[in-house]
């Protein structure tokens, strides 16, 4: 996969894309990614990249021409540009899937007041991390990057994200790991039994559980008053 991202803090990314998960997808070659000034084509001889608000207000808006020419350099037939905004289309783990299935992906991120609203025509995808604003898209961005190369083949074993949260719609089950007793508080027996059946049947029901007290709005009704994941 090619990732391409549109910012004016390319050295944002820096830290994040040379550690940990991420580091090794693109030392093996799993990943590239770009990052790329759009302040360099800016045609304004100030290397300018917003103006004004037309109609008054506060602020700076980002102008169509830089953000225009940086995305027609870098589209290719088969990419899929996303800008990430806070009135996107919320991010969830089953977009994040479908997302992992393209093969080029351009992130454009906002920033200062906004951006003129027609580098909406530009894109494919509008998203956004919550309802929250940040002072721009570069944290989405890295959000969105972090979330989709985790899910790439070869970068972590398949085992590790079927387990997850939101992967069949539910949350996770509770984990463990050694001592059997920390400060009084001991490891589920049932996890220590070595009866695998029993053991996948006790995390079903915990992650069902957690499902039910934490996150009610992902489940729903079925037919004969069974309680359902929202994607059964
Ligand atoms: N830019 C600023 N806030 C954002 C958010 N919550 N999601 C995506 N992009 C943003």
């Amino acid at each position: 996969m090619k990732i391409d991202i549109l910012t004016l803090f390319p050295e944002m990314f820096e830290e994040v894309f040379s550690s940990s998960i991420i580091k090794r997808a693109r030392e093996k070659g799993l990943v590239e990614i770009s990052c790329h000034n759009f302040r360099e084509d800016s045609l304004d001889p100030h290397k300018k990249v917003d103006d004004t608000p037309y109609g008054g207000g506060c602020g700076m808006v980002l102008m169509c021409q830089p953000i225009f020419d940086c995305v027609r350099k870098l589209k290719k037939e088969n990419s899929k540009v996303i800008l990430l905004t806070p009135d996107g289309e919320p991010l969830h783990q089953k977009k994040v899937i479908d997302l992992s299935k393209e093969s080029h992906l351009i992130l454009i991120c906002g920033h200062y007041e906004g951006f003129d609203e027609r580098i909406r025509t530009l894109c494919d995808m509008e998203l956004s991390i919550g309802d929250y604003v940040l002072t721009g898209g570069e944290f989405p961005a890295m959000v969105v990057v972090d979330a989709v190369i985790r899910l790439l083949p070869g970068v972590i074993r398949q085992e590790s994200f079927e387990n997850d949260s939101f992967y069949d719609g539910s949350l996770d089950y509770p984990n463990y790991t050694k001592p059997r007793v920390f400060e009084g508080m001991e490891v589920p027996s049932v996890l220590l039994s070595g009866d695998h059946k029993k053991i996948e049947e006790y995390r079903k029901e915990e992650a069902e559980k957690k499902t039910k007290m934490r996150r009610s709005d992902l489940l729903k009704e079925g037919q004969d008053g069974d309680i359902l994941l929202q994607e059964d």
